[in-house]
């Protein structure tokens, strides 16, 4: 049995993981904190689940680490230096598993993995993330992680800056850019979490689109990071890693 604490227990994502792991057979919840709760309940689990608040997160993440307690993080709005911090803090207690996956849609993975691939072949790539509008951050880590792959993937194959002749613009008329690719986000009453990928080249263009309709579509990828974090040391980021980890069970 694993044995998992969630933080963030009363939020969106919070309640639908205890439920998830509730159901879970090889999990027992051990305990869900949330603000005002006592956090040293999660100091007895197994895993540590955070979806909580980019403010919130690295006090779980130092007191988990510290404690030998593995995390898996899907809280939002990690740029390098927290990354650096959190890869200091795993030097410091190396048989911890610490999972940040700014997806954990198992759909939008897969959609990140072919923006990746499809980056080689196209002069144009923007991103267009879609949200409901009580999300704080913006652009999303989704659309910040796929905008680093694209970039990374743009880099390897030689590709330059895309083709904008733009001499006059409002300001954000071209969203943000990450990692030299345009990123627009949208805020509206009703979407849940949405991305699509355009890409551009002579004669044709290629959209990838995914969408997630329900928070349930996170947990099989939840409960995935929460079966394999301990057999996987050290900070990763992103579920990609774990996807293609064939050695445990789904
Ligand atoms: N990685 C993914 O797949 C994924 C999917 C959806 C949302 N998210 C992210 O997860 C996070 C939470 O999203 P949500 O929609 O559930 O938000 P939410 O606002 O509904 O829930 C956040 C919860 O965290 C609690 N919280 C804040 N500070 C805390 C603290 N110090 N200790 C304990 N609890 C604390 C809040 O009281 C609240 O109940 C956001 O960063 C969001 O972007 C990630």
């Amino acid at each position: 049995m694993i044995r998992v604490g969630v933080v963030g227990a009363r939020g969106r994502m919070g309640i639908a993981v205890m439920a998830a792991v509730g159901e879970a057979s090889d999990c027992e919840l051990v305990c869900g904190v949330d603000v005002g709760d006592d956090q040293s309940a999660v100091d007895e689990c197994d895993v540590a689940v955070d979806f909580t608040t980019p403010d919130a997160v690295m006090a779980t993440l130092e007191r988990c680490i510290a404690g030998g307690v593995h995390c898996v993080v899907g809280t939002t709005g990690f740029d390098d230096a927290r990354l650096d911090t959190v890869a200091g803090w795993c030097a410091g207690n190396p048989s911890v598993g610490v999972l940040i996956a700014p997806n954990f849609g198992i759909g939008a993975v897969l959609m990140m993995q072919f923006a990746a691939r499809a980056a080689a072949y196209f002069e144009s790539a923007e991103i267009i993330e879609l949200h409901h509008p009580d999300k704080i951050d913006a652009p999303s880590g989704t659309a910040r992680r796929t905008a680093e792959m694209i970039g990374a993937s743009r880099a390897l194959h030689g590709l330059g800056a895309a083709p904008d002749a733009t001499s006059q613009a409002l300001d954000g008329a071209r969203g943000a850019m990450v990692n030299g690719v345009h990123v627009h986000s949208v805020r509206a009453r009703g979407l849940v979490a949405h991305q699509e990928v355009l890409f551009g080249g002579l004669g044709e263009t290629l959209t990838i689109r995914h969408d997630s309709m329900d928070r349930a579509s996170f947990m099989p990828g939840v409960l995935l990071g929460i079966r394999r974090v301990a057999a996987h040391p050290g900070l990763t980021v992103g579920l990609d890693g774990y996807l293609d980890d064939t050695t445990s069970e789904r």
